[in-house]
């Protein structure tokens, strides 16, 4: 079988990809149905994209290459895009949009702009083996069971990241790539929870927060979550793609809060309440709890001096955390790394020295932060291919 395109996943970058490529294109996918981490993301209501996307969201090694994909296919598109389709959304917070009733209805938005595109879609089908020659790219498919060989004129890698391999996610466009010369950095996986050792903060697992977490490269002011394994929450998991292993990160407790003055005050009016019935007015009882196990939160706060209240405070303004890891690609939203941007041109996403293929999505070497970010890189960059067909 000859066709002009051969889109690898058939995800929310390659959909997307498909639905501007011009006809004769055929998606394959492994899995039983399209577009699984659309439907399950959001909590099943799919954060599609963010108001404020904007470069400076994103994490590459060429922080510049997303830039002239998503001027060419930019979040007010995609919102265009879901209201024409007549989908219902509302911003939740931070720019974040989200479908009002359910993620399933981006999935069938995308299969419809595909299939009026003219394009075809083969799910349950796994790919055997790819080869380059005068004809172009010969890719041998198993298709529910039976083998087919298809031959087309580009061949989009589009199948994303190793988040969540209990959904289907694999290295195959890594594969690829290296199998053209394609360089692939080191992946490792973000949005994700970080993991402490012995049992560290299980007497405070489900109790929540604002605060703001931050290290030498980055910093987040959004909720931090202490779960039964370590951290979680969106604030964890912003700063988790910007952390290496066997560093530390600093947590803020109360960041815009003058907690020094306030106590200060409330030794002035109240002194003989206890430190830590004051304390627990601004931070939740459990973590003032843990906090003066070590026998340092006693007394009242007449008995209190100036010095040891900031460094009360200092200590939870900077309160230095070193995680052990993180919990992988079992459970992250997203993967760091992929493929090299540098091989790549920014404008079309083919490859520079291997004419016909492209790479796009989480594939390639381009990471937003939590909130819609992950999702508008798919669409720009699969616009991008498709519209360069
Ligand atoms: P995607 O993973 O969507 O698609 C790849 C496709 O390739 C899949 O259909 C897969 O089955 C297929 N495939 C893989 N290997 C294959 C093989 N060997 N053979 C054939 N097919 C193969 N982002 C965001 O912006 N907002 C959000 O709300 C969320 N929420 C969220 C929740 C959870 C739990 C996760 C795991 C992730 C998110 N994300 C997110 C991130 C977002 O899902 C992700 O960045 C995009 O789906 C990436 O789109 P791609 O098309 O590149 O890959």
């Amino acid at each position: 079988m000859q066709i002009k395109t051969l889109i690898l996943g058939a995800g929310a970058a390659g959909m997307m990809c498909a639905a501007h490529a011009g006809g004769d294109c055929l998606v394959v996918d492994h899995a039983k149905n399209p577009g699984e981490k659309i439907r399950i993301s959001g909590g099943g209501r799919c954060n599609f994209t963010n108001m404020y996307a904007t470069p400076e969201n994103y994490i590459s090694q060429n922080p510049h290459f997303c830039k002239s994909a998503m001027a060419r296919y930019t979040q007010w598109d995609f919102i265009d895009l879901v209201t024409r389709h007549g989908i219902a959304w509302h911003e939740k917070t931070l720019g974040q949009l989200f479908c009002d009733d359910s993620a399933r209805q981006i999935v069938a938005m995308l299969v419809k702009e595909l299939r009026d595109a003219g394009a075809d879609l083969w799910l349950q089908t796994s790919v055997v083996d790819v080869r380059h020659g005068a004809g172009g790219y010969t890719v041998r498919l198993e298709r529910e069971g039976k083998p087919i060989t298809v031959t087309a004129q580009n061949l989009v890698l589009a199948t994303g990241g190793k988040s969540i391999p209990k959904m289907g996610a694999t290295g195959l466009a890594y594969d690829i790539a290296q199998q053209f010369d394609l360089p692939v950095l080191d992946t490792r996986p973000g949005l994700v929870p970080f993991t402490f050792g012995a049992d560290r903060f299980k007497p405070l697992a489900g109790v929540a927060l604002p605060a703001r977490l931050s290290n030498a490269r980055a910093s987040f002011d959004e909720a931090l979550l202490f779960t039964h394994r370590g951290l979680s929450g969106p604030a964890v998991l912003q700063i988790s793609s910007y952390w290496h292993e066997g560093e530390e990160i600093t947590a803020h407790l109360l960041p815009d809060f003058d907690l020094f003055s306030a106590l200060r005050d409330q030794r002035q009016q109240s002194g003989r309440k206890d430190l830590t019935t004051e304390l627990a007015r601004h931070l939740p009882a459990r973590l003032v709890e843990d906090l003066a196990a070590d026998g340092s939160l006693k007394g009242r706060l007449a008995d209190q001096s100036d010095a040891a209240l900031q460094a009360l405070c200092d200590r939870l303004n900077n309160w230095r955390l070193k995680p052990t890891g993180t919990e992988g690609y079992r459970t992250a939203e997203v993967t760091l790394g992929g493929i090299d941007t540098d091989a790549l041109s920014s404008r079309t996403m083919e490859a520079k020295a291997q004419p016909g293929l492209y790479a796009i999505g989480e594939a390639v070497d381009v990471t937003g932060w939590l909130g819609g970010y992950n999702f508008q890189w798919a669409w720009a960059s699969g616009f991008a291919a498709g519209q360069a067909i």
